[in-house]
């Protein structure tokens, strides 16, 4: 591990008052003691339900060399005689040492935001830019008011580029968050029906979104989804932000990251694509349609941060999908393989669409079917009931053979799927689990999906637990 932040530029960086004997340096940051490294500083952040300052003594045991901690609690840590930084307010000391990493770095900055695809296009830039150079990212989905700081105080000065995932609830969360991301690269994958719950309109979500333009570094550029029906307001948004660079990608023919050939098979794509004027041809190693536009922003990105755009396109053959978003597992049921692809970790209309779209992709093998098990979109609001109904559409249009339904928001589904639909409908994840474990067939492929909330990951567990698995990117031949 080699050195993060010594304590004296950490000193600098926070404002704050040194506390006891500083060690010379700090290797990382941490702000959570279940995952804190030997060597990390662990920021005392205040949570909705807990603070980091009850915390300290388990920091310590767990390895911090030293703590960031609030003058106002410093009393109640009593005797805890580690070194420490005393601060005024610890998340502004996270922000601030955010803003000095982000003052020297050298990397080419990317940020992405959007109402599906802002993790699964943030692991594909962090996989492809991996092929040309060192590369800093968000975990996870640390996408708000603490991930995006905690994100830049971690990053090292020598980085070549940093990916940056920021999300948002409401209106007027990207915006203090992009400023202190300053990006090159500012890409906004979709506008849908997401959060929809805090907001009235598209419109006013693709405002929200367009927040991420006024913190673009100087001369950058944002990078849209072309093919999205908010382009026209994205565009006049970024160029309001005081953006002149604003490049759009997709299939649409004035897209400057442009999609000329796509052929989808069940266990990846090939694809053409006109990246600013070169002929870029790429297998992504990721079925759906979905994560081909995904592609897209990833290649204009890297051409747009100048990296080599051959190399990012040929990376692109070994992606690997997250766990949650689309990853497949072979499950060995005792009569013959089922393809599982496990899209539990959220769900929203537009990326329920896309996943229903990767099942219909995807060939069953002999007398399997194509079973769709769909729980509950979560923070839709008062739209929720219709947008769960719309689905009934989308599944019909396709060659989906059985749908197995749960959570309260699907009853609504439940009743609008035309009549001779094979389905069934439970209250919850555990109503429909022993359901699913009869219904799987040798030859089937089931997709399932739904909000994290509703917990079908443990339906993912479940059958696999079942039908002990070989995890794996292949469909049954
Ligand atoms: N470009 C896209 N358009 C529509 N759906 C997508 C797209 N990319 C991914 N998805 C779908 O959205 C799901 C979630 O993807 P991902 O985790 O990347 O989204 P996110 O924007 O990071 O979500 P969160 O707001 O929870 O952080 C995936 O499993 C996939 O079904
Ligand atoms: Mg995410």
């Amino acid at each position: 591990m080699t050195v993060l932040w010594t304590a004296d530029e950490l000193i600098e960086a926070t404002g704050g008052r040194p506390l006891g004997t500083m060690p010379d340096a700090v290797l990382g940051i941490s702000i959570d003691t279940r995952s804190l490294v030997p060597g990390d500083a662990f920021f005392a952040i205040k949570g909705d339900t807990m603070d980091g300052h009850d915390f300290a003594t388990a920091a310590i045991k767990a390895g911090a060399r030293l703590l960031v901690v609030a003058e106002g609690k410093l009393p109640a840590l009593g005797r805890l005689s580690a070194p420490m930084i005393v601060v005024p307010d610890v998340l502004a000391a996270l922000e601030k040492t955010g803003v000095a990493a982000r003052a020297r770095a050298q990397a080419k900055i990317i940020a992405v935001t959007g109402s599906a695809g802002k993790t699964s296009t943030k692991e594909a830039l962090r996989h492809a830019l991996s092929a040309v150079g060192k590369v800093h990212a968000s975990a996870a989905s640390f996408n708000n008011h603490w991930g995006v700081p905690l994100t830049l105080a971690r990053m090292h000065a020598d980085c070549d580029y940093a990916i940056f995932e920021i999300g948002m609830n409401h209106e007027g969360e990207i915006r203090p968050l992009v400023k202190l991301v300053r990006p090159h690269v500012a890409i906004v994958t979709m506008v849908g029906a997401a959060h929809l719950g805090h907001f009235t309109s598209l419109d006013d979500i693709a405002k929200a979104k367009a927040e991420i333009f006024e913190g673009v570094f100087p001369g950058g550029a944002a990078l849209v989804n072309r093919d999205d029906e908010r382009w026209p307001l994205l565009a006049r948004l970024a160029a309001e932000a005081g953006v002149s660079n604003v490049f759009g990608f997709g299939e649409d023919e004035n897209a400057v990251y442009r999609l000329t050939n796509v052929a989808l098979h069940a266990d990846h794509s090939l694809i053409s694509a006109t990246i600013a004027g070169r002929e870029i041809a790429a297998r992504i190693s990721v079925p759906g349609r979905h994560v081909v536009q995904n592609a897209l922003a990833v290649l204009g990105a890297a051409d747009l941060v100048g990296a080599d755009v051959e190399k990012v396109a040929l990376a692109l053959g070994t992606l690997v999908a997250e766990a949650g978003r689309g990853r497949r597992h072979v499950l060995r049921h005792p009569r013959g393989p089922v393809t599982l692809i496990d899209e539990s970790y959220n769900a929203n209309p537009a990326s329920m669409r896309a996943a229903i779209a990767l099942l219909e992709a995807t060939p069953v093998a002999g007398e399997g079917r194509r079973i769709a098990v769909l729980g509950d979109m979560l923070e839709l609001g008062s739209h929720s009931a219709a947008l769960h109904s719309e689905l009934a559409d989308v599944i019909a249009a396709t060659r989906t053979d059985v749908v197995l339904l749960a959570g309260p928001e699907m009853k609504a589904l439940a009743g609008a799927l035309p009549e001779g639909t094979n389905f069934e409908y439970r209250s919850g994840a555990e109503e429909l689990k022993p359901l699913l474990i009869d219904t799987v067939g040798p030859g089937d492929v089931v997709m399932i999906k739904s909000s994290k909330g509703i917990g079908f990951s443990r339906l993912v567990e479940a059958l696999v637990n079942q039908f002990p698995a070989g995890a794996g990117n292949a469909a049954p031949s």
